[in-house]
């Protein structure tokens, strides 16, 4: 329930999909190193001068408590008259202003419900939040699945699908740029915010060795995309990262809305999320 964080994601071979840190704390003190955190109302530091101000980095659903609202699944009819059972099984965690810490309500005094839906189909994974504004005022919100992909190498990988797309260098003091590799290899610390990226259009992380998708990421009303990796001297920073080494084998591609603020209105709902692919 802490954060409503996907920890672990494993295909039918026993292979984990999702990065999580030997370090990672998981008794409700410090957000999740690793596996899908939820970031929401804010992203990074919040800015001065803004309802968000008060929060911590990344805003307050990684660190609060959902509650579990209930399983469904879903059967779809095969071939001829053959039933093929349990297609996909979905978790739905939901997380309102009365159930916040009294320090985040304070921050975020705003009257919303959320409700994170995680779907696992024999395809891939799907994970999708609907943000509803409960409250007769606006707010303004930013919202990110922050993702950590296991993977074997960094140096195999190649992340695709961000070619002419404008992004800001946070590693270069939040410079702005155009990608203009089709294939873009990680070799050092990148921190790096993609925006306004076509819908429709998967951000692929592939094999170098094959140029085949290992992940294939499709998103829904997230149209900017976070793609960071801390490289050695930052994890080796990081208290709740291990092994130092680690940074080789995790990859965050995080699908989001998080170039500007959505505003959403009062009696309002939001929804968006991403669908993950693994090579089967
Ligand atoms: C990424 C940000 O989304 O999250 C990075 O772009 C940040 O700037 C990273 O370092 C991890 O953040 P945190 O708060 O989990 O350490």
């Amino acid at each position: 329930m802490y954060g409503a964080t996907v920890t672990s994601w494993k295909l039918a071979d026993g292979k984990e999909q999702l990065f999580l840190s030997e370090k990672a704390i998981l008794d409700g003190s410090k957000p999740i190193r690793g596996g899908i955190p939820v970031v929401f109302p804010v992203f990074g530091p919040p800015p001065q001068n803004h309802a968000t101000s008060a929060l911590p980095q990344h805003g307050f659903a990684r660190s609060s408590n959902w509650e579990f609202l209930g399983k469904s699944s879903s059967e779809s009819l095969g071939k001829g008259d053959r039933k093929q059972s349990n297609e996909s099984v979905t978790l739905d965690f939901g997380l309102s202003n009365t159930m916040l810490s009294d320090e985040s309500r304070k921050a975020w005094p705003y009257e919303f419900g959320l409700v994170y839906s995680v779907m696992l189909t024999k395809d891939g994974l799907e994970t999708s939040l609907r943000v509803q504004n409960n409250g007769s005022q606006n707010f303004e919100f930013k919202v990110l699945l922050h993702t950590y992909f296991q993977i074997d190498d960094i140096s195999k990988i190649r992340v695709k699908g961000l070619e002419s797309k404008t992004y800001v260098d946070k590693v270069l003091n939040a410079s702005i740029h155009t990608e203009t590799s089709p294939s873009l290899a990680i070799t050092q610390e990148t921190d790096r915010v993609y925006q306004a990226l076509d819908a429709g259009v998967p951000v692929v992380i592939s094999s170098a060795d094959d140029d085949q998708p290992i992940f294939s990421i499709t998103r829904k009303a997230l149209d900017d995309v976070v793609v960071w990796n801390p490289w050695a001297d930052k994890a080796k920073g990081m208290a709740d990262f291990a092994p130092d080494e680690g940074f080789k084998n995790m990859i965050c591609v995080e699908a989001g809305s998080v170039a500007s603020w959505q505003t959403l209105e009062a009696g309002e709902t939001w929804e968006g999320g991403q669908f993950i692919k693994p090579r089967l």
